[in-house]
């Protein structure tokens, strides 16, 4: 059956969905996602996805636990130096390790730091199912905004 809509347009449709921003990270590697969402409060899970073509997902999965960095509004910087290659952007970014051995990103919103509950192979997809191990919020900081490409604050 041969598609009613035009690829631009589904990307639009995609696109008008707001979602916050956040880098997901463990031993050595992080990378920018706005693809994390909440999946169940009972057990604590998440979700997000790899798109493998463009992430090692083997590498970064490979210890079985990682952390998602939920970014502030000020951290606009750091939600465009993660979406590159920059062999150097872990480096070039205040961070700690934690007792797991993930990077966490100082200044976000939060963390939430997870173990592997489960993975699905999709197309050039890998699906990612996280458990919740440890979080940390900070209720005084903003979120950064994802809408149709561009970054925005909560107002
Ligand atoms: C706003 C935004 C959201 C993104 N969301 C995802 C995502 O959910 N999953 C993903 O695999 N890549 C996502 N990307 C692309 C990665 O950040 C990008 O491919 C990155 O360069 C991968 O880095 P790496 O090769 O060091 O792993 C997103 C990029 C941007 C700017």
């Amino acid at each position: 059956m041969s598609s009613q809509f035009k690829t631009e347009d589904l990307k639009k449709a995609f696109g008008s969905f707001a979602t916050g921003v956040a880098v997901a990270s463990s031993h050595s590697n992080g990378f920018t996602i706005n693809s994390f969402s909440s999946l169940s409060l009972d057990p604590p899970l998440i979700i997000f996805n790899i798109y493998k073509s463009e992430t090692d997902h083997v590498d970064f999965l490979k210890t079985g636990f990682f952390v998602i960095n939920i970014l502030s509004d000020n951290q606009k910087d750091i939600s465009k130096k993660f979406a590159t290659k920059n062999k150097d952007k872990v480096a070039s970014t205040s961070h700690k390790i934690s007792s797991n051995g993930n990077i966490i990103i100082d200044d976000a919103v939060g963390h939430i730091e997870l173990s592997v509950f489960q993975q699905i192979d999709i197309a050039d997809h890998v699906l990612v199912i996280g458990r919740v191990e440890n979080l940390n919020i900070d209720d005084d900081k903003k979120p950064l905004i994802y809408y149709r490409s561009r970054y925005q604050d909560l107002k």
